[in-house]
């Protein structure tokens, strides 16, 4: 295991959260110390023997000059995902990225803060991937090619080489985009789809080819159907 030379607080207490403070634990220099939320949303006191303690409490609690931090906030709305890193990216501490040992990461790749780049991820040369970014396992980002702020690439996915994908988007597990596209902001393509041409701003995108099927300008991406938000 790699030897713990930082300390590091854990923004959020959800279940992906505590899948994102495991891999930090086990495989990363960063020792996780204990999560935080906003106190309005505080609804235990510790996860797995970590204290759960208000954001708006934390420095009293934790030096911002001994610890790091890590938005750990899903992509249920990818929103808020945004919103929230950027409250983190303001406040007295550094913020981590994980890049998992086991994902192959050309040395000419660049990777922002607040990113995530898990087990079985390829980055190709001369790729680059922006703040607050969570590359989920086994997808492939091909050479050249661009991931804007915020994004998230579900398991599986595949960019081909120089394509860039805007901010705040979604590609769903095992989803592909072709080489060459330019994808707007807030693109969504859906799980298992193959886009073949470039994507508009603030829209849904289904299907073998990938179609636009309507726009969620109103509201930004939200995964979770309106009856479990
Ligand atoms: C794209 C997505 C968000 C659409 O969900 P939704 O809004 O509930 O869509 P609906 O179920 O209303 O489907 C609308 C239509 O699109 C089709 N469709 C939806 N998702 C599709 C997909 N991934 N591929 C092909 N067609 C799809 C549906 O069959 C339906 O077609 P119909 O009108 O002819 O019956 C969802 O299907 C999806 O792919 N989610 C991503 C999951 C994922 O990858 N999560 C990763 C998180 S890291």
């Amino acid at each position: 295991m790699a030897p713990k030379t930082k300390n590091l607080i854990i923004y959020g207490d959800s279940s992906y959260a505590q899948m994102i403070a495991h891999y930090f634990q086990t495989d990363s220099h960063y020792e996780v110390v204990a999560y935080c939320v906003d106190e309005a949303y505080r609804s235990h006191d510790e996860i797995e023997g970590l204290p759960v303690i208000a954001l708006e409490e934390i420095e009293k609690h934790f030096s911002p000059k001994e610890h790091h931090i890590f938005a750990a906030i899903g992509y249920k709305s990818v929103r808020t995902h945004k919103t929230l890193y950027e409250k983190i990216a303001k406040c007295s501490y550094p913020v981590a990225s994980y890049i998992s040992s086991q994902a192959i990461v050309d040395s000419t790749s660049t990777v922002g803060e607040n990113c995530l780049i898990l087990p079985a991820v390829i980055l190709e040369p001369y790729t680059k991937i922006e703040a607050n970014c969570y590359i989920n396992s086994a997808a492939i980002v091909c050479h050249h090619s661009h991931i804007k702020a915020h994004s998230i690439l579900a398991a599986g996915a595949l960019i081909g080489g120089h394509s860039t994908v805007g901010e705040s988007s979604l590609i769903g597990f095992s989803a592909t985009v072709a080489e060459l596209l330019e994808l707007g902001d807030e693109t969504l393509l859906g799980a298992g789809s193959l886009l073949l041409e470039n994507a508009q701003a603030h829209t849904m995108y289904v299907g073998t080819p990938a179609k636009a099927l309507r726009t969620h300008k109103e509201t930004g991406i939200l995964i979770v159907p309106e009856n479990l938000k």
